[in-house]
């Protein structure tokens, strides 16, 4: 998407569609600025419109007025942000996107957007949450259709061009910079989107491991792909154990931003980096502790937390973030075979500790013990942070509205929490104390693989910080959230991307200051 910032008045503006996001008025307050300007060129209209109260400018309203030629665009769209006191940047996101849809309804190819003046919201988060918004509501998975799309169903994104428009010259520059980051998060984000809407049969550990080469040369990340060999070598029993029921081989991807080079830094950046590790499970068959059918659908997903790990390493280094990044994606497909691993193995995992397996269905905690060893063996890291669909019982507890947040380190978590309210991705902490991790141990081996019924979101958790020690670390369950079958402007059916853009603002965070 092209996206421009001008200083242009919006009567002059050629476009497809020119949208103006408005919070809620009384009908017949007058109007200002360049609104009042707009209003002339149309003789009027506009403040006729706003003042029959067919549009007040409550979050989810739009009106759609032909212009007759008296302004330079084709079509006046308005959009409602609601309550001015109450806006925030996910309004204005969830209102571009709207936008942007109603605007490729009518097969637009440009579409110029006067986004709101707040006191609240700062000119350049406007501007970031609009590209945003608009990059995420073009996000199609069209690619295996080989039918035209049925009537009633939205056309690909035809939008080719967005120009925000602002009256304040002295603003233009730090908008223009702002869309370019909500350019880049909504992309990664996108990118994220398309690893998990693959079929895992073509996206198998090898094919994702081939993605994340490809975006690293992209964008100048260093990659390591380790293979059977090398997972054997690192003696990464738990993953491969859970990867020894597939032809599918295993792949451990190691991806690095290196923030030092990102030139304004330099000598600045904290040399012990921050890792991110995502469960990359391909497909989740449950293993020989196999799923019921119905519940197997939508298991290609499974590997979202290693697309969010992926997508956060691209923007990083789009954003030439100064900071040392880490993303380790443990991808593995879990099948039940005659090779595969059983209820009762006793695994040893490459930190040495001994692993009960109780269920092969809780095989996300496996490769991301194995990965979170990996991370700490070989970085050091300051900070660990996993994403992983790991837990039904997460979607029991949050349901489709938030992600957990489990963590050994108060502040690391209130940062996630904080992250997502800026980006509109929920994150809720739940408690992680010694009676969960002890909780874990087992009579036959150092722990046990799952806890059982109870608080299963947070044991799961409880079992994987045997595997963190002591490194500040937080685990975001998005098993709820990685995909949804309801769609919304900023979303069709299918992956979210959740977690791409809250990873990248809580590193944004850490750049500002250290936990
Ligand atoms: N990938 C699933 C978790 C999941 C379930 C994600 C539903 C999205 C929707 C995970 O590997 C799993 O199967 N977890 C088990 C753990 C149990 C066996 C302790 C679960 O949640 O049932
Ligand atoms: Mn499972
Ligand atoms: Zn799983």
């Amino acid at each position: 998407m092209q996206i421009t910032v001008e200083t242009r008045a919006p009567a002059l503006r050629a476009a497809d569609v020119l949208a103006l996001l408005l919070c809620q008025r009384e009908p017949g307050s007058r109007l200002a600025g360049p609104l009042a300007a707009l209003d002339r060129a149309l003789g009027g209209r506009l403040a006729l419109a706003l003042g029959s109260g067919d549009f007040r400018g409550r979050s989810d309203e739009t009106l759609l007025l032909y212009a007759d030629g008296s302004i330079a665009a084709k079509r006046l769209l308005l959009v409602g942000l609601g309550d001015e006191k109450k806006l925030t940047r996910d309004a204005v996101r969830q209102a571009a996107a709207m936008a942007a849809q109603a605007a490729s309804r009518r097969s637009s190819r440009t579409l110029a957007l006067l986004p709101p003046t707040s006191r609240r919201v700062r000119s350049r988060e406007i501007a970031q949450a609009v590209a945003e918004g608009v990059v995420l509501a073009g996000y199609r998975f069209d690619r295996y259709r080989t039918t035209p799309i049925p009537p009633g169903e939205t056309p690909p994104d035809g939008l080719a061009r967005l120009a925000l428009l602002t009256s304040r010259p002295n603003e233009a520059r730090g908008m223009r910079s702002a869309v370019g980051i909500g350019n880049h998060l909504a992309e990664s984000q996108n990118l994220a989107r398309d690893l998990s809407n693959e079929p895992p049969n073509l996206l198998t550990p090898t094919a994702l491991a081939r993605e994340a080469r490809r975006v690293a040369k992209e964008v100048g990340l260093r990659v390591r792909v380790l293979g059977d060999p090398e997972l054997k070598k690192e003696r990464l029993g738990a993953l491969l154990a859970v990867a020894s029921g597939s032809h599918n081989r295993p792949r451990l991807i190691v991806l690095e931003h290196d923030g030092e080079r990102s030139g304004r830094a330099r000598g600045k950046v904290h040399r012990h980096p921050i890792c991110l590790v995502g469960k990359g499970v391909t497909f989740d068959s449950g293993g020989l502790s196999l799923k019921p059918s119905t519940s197997m659908v939508t298991m290609k997903h499974d590997m979202s937390g290693a697309a969010a790990v992926l997508g956060a390493l691209r923007a990083a280094a789009l954003l030439k973030l100064p900071l040392n990044v880490v993303g380790i994606l443990g991808a593995v497909e879990n099948m039940p075979s005659g090779t595969a691993y059983r209820p009762d193995d006793i695994l040893t995992s490459g930190s040495g500790k001994t692993i009960e397996v109780l269920n092969t269905d809780a095989e996300g905690r496996l490769v991301l013990a194995d990965a979170l060893h990996y991370a700490r063996r070989h970085f050091a890291p300051e900070v660990i942070v996993d994403i992983a669909t790991l837990t039904g019982a997460c979607a029991v507890a949050l349901g489709p509205w938030a992600s957990a947040v489990v963590s050994n380190h108060d502040r690391l978590s209130e940062r996630i929490v904080r992250a997502g309210e800026v980006t509109g991705e929920r994150f809720w902490p739940l408690p992680l104390w010694d009676v969960h991790r002890e909780h874990m141990r087992s009579h036959v081996a150092d722990v046990k693989q799952t806890g059982g019924r109870s608080a299963g979101t947070i044991t799961a958790a409880a079992f994987l910080s045997h595997f963190v020690e002591d490194t500040p670390w937080a685990h975001l369950d998005i098993a709820s959230t990685a995909n949804t079958d309801q769609a919304s402007p900023l979303q069709p059916r299918g992956a979210t991307g959740f977690g791409v853009r809250a990873l990248v603002e809580m590193l944004r965070g850490l750049v500002e200051k250290a936990l």
